[in-house]
C-alpha cells in the first residue's frame, strides 16, 4: 500500500518527502506521515522533522522524530545509538522506532523524547528559568552514572586535540584564519601576546602520553541534546532529563569530555544571558558540586 508523506513547504523538503515515501513504505501499516516541523539549527547534514503518523485510520498517540540524512550518516548514527543503549538507562534516552538505509539515503525513527503531550524544553531553555539548578544537578548525575568506572590508558593528548579541533579550524571567521601563520598573537582585550593556538595545531606536536580516564562518552553533550518533559502546569521535570543526538557517541571515549563540554556550553553560552546573579551563582555553585563529585568518582 505505501505511505503518503506531507512536509512543510519547500523545495529541498519535496525532494525529502520523495525520499520518506520510499524509505518508510515497508513499515506496517502506516498509511500517512505528516511533518509538521522541521528543527533548524543542528550540526550535522541531517534533517530533522517532527511528524504525525497514521496507521490505518487512526493517527498514532504520539509524534515521531525523522532524521534524514546520507546512508552513511544514519549507519553510524544508528550504530551509536546501539551502543549507548548499553551504557545509559533506557528511561534516559529516546528509543529508535525504525531504521531504514538504502544506497544513498537513511533513516531515523525515534521517540519523541520527553514528550508527555505537551512540547518538551531543552536545557537551553531550562538554563533561564529557575529550575535551572535542579536540571543541571539531574543531567550530571546521570552523566556521572555512565561515566564513573573507566578504564585507565595512556593516551597522546595533542594527537586527540587535533583530532577534536583541526576539522573546525576551516570554519573560523577569515580574520583569525589570517593569523595562522603566527606563532603567537596580541590579545587586545588583555594587553598580552599568547601562543596561538591555530598557528600549532596545523604543525606537528610533540607526542606527550598521559595516563588518562577512558569510557563511555556521549560525545556531544550540548545544551540542546538534553530535553525535559513539561507537565500540563507548566512545569519543567527537571528530575529526568532524556539524552539525544548520540552520533558521536563511543566507548573508548575520554570520560571527561561530557562534563567539559556541558560546563562549556553552560559557561560560554548562558552566563552572559542569565540575568539575575542569584541564579547564575546558584548555577555555578550546583556546576561545581557536581564537579566534585564526578571527578572523585573517576579518579
Ligand atoms: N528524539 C527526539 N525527541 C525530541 N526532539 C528531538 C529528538 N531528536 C531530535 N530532536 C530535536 O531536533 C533537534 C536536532 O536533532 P539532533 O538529533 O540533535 O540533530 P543534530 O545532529 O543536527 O544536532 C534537537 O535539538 C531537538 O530539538
Ligand atoms: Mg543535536
Amino acid at each position: 500500500m505505501g505511505v503518503t508523506v506531507t512536509v512543510p513547504q519547500s523545495e529541498a523538503n519535496s525532494e525529502d518527502r520523495d525520499t520518506l515515501e520510499l524509505l518508510l513504505a515497508e513499515v506496517p501499516g502506516l498509511s500517512r506521515l505528516e511533518c509538521t516541523h522541521r528543527f533548524s539549527g543542528g550540526y550535522s547534514g541531517s534533517r530533522v522533522y517532527l511528524a504525525q503518523p497514521t496507521f490505518g485510520v487512526t493517527a498514532a498517540p504520539n509524534p515521531w522524530i525523522i532524521k534524514l540524512g546520507t546512508a552513511a550518516e544514519t549507519q553510524a548514527e544508528d550504530a551509536a545509538l546501539v551502543l549507548a543503549k548499553s551504557f545509559v538507562q533506557s528511561n534516559l534516552l529516546a528509543s529508535k522506532l525504525h531504521v531504514k538505509i538504502d544506497g544513498e539515503h537513511g533513516v531515523l525513527v525515534l521517540d519523541y523524547a520527553a514528550y508527555q503531550g505537551r512540547t518538551p524544553v531543552d536545557l537551553e531553555f531550562t538554563m533561564r528559568r529557575p529550575e535551572s539548578e535542579e536540571a543541571v544537578r539531574s543531567v550530571v548525575a546521570a552523566l556521572a552514572a555512565w561515566s564513573n568506572s573507566p578504564q585507565w590508558h595512556l593516551r597522546n593528548l595533542p594527537r586527540s586535540l587535533k583530532d577534536w579541533c583541526v576539522p573546525k579550524l576551516e570554519g573560523l571567521p577569515p580574520r583569525i584564519r589570517e593569523t595562522m601563520g603566527l606563532p603567537t598573537v596580541y590579545s587586545p582585550d588583555f594587553g598580552e601576546a599568547y601562543a596561538n593556538p591555530a598557528y600549532h595545531l596545523t604543525r606537528d606536536l610533540p607526542r606527550v602520553e598521559v595516563l588518562s580516564p577512558i569510557g563511555f562518552a556521549h560525545g556531544d553533550l550540548n545544551l540542546r541534546n538534553v530535553l525535559f518533559a513539561r507537565e500540563d502546569g507548566h512545569a519543567v521535570v527537571t528530575a529526568k532529563p532524556v539524552f539525544i543526538d548520540f552520533r558521536h557517541a563511543r566507548q573508548d571515549g575520554y570520560s571527561l569530555t561530557d562534563l567539559a563540554k556541558l560546563e562549556a556550553c553552560i559557561r560560554y553560552q548562558q552566563m552572559p544571558l542569565i540575568e539575575t546573579s542569584d541564579n547564575l551563582s546558584q548555577m555555578g555553585a550546583a556546576l561545581l558540586r557536581q564537579r566534585e563529585t564526578i571527578e572523585i568518582s573517576i579518579t
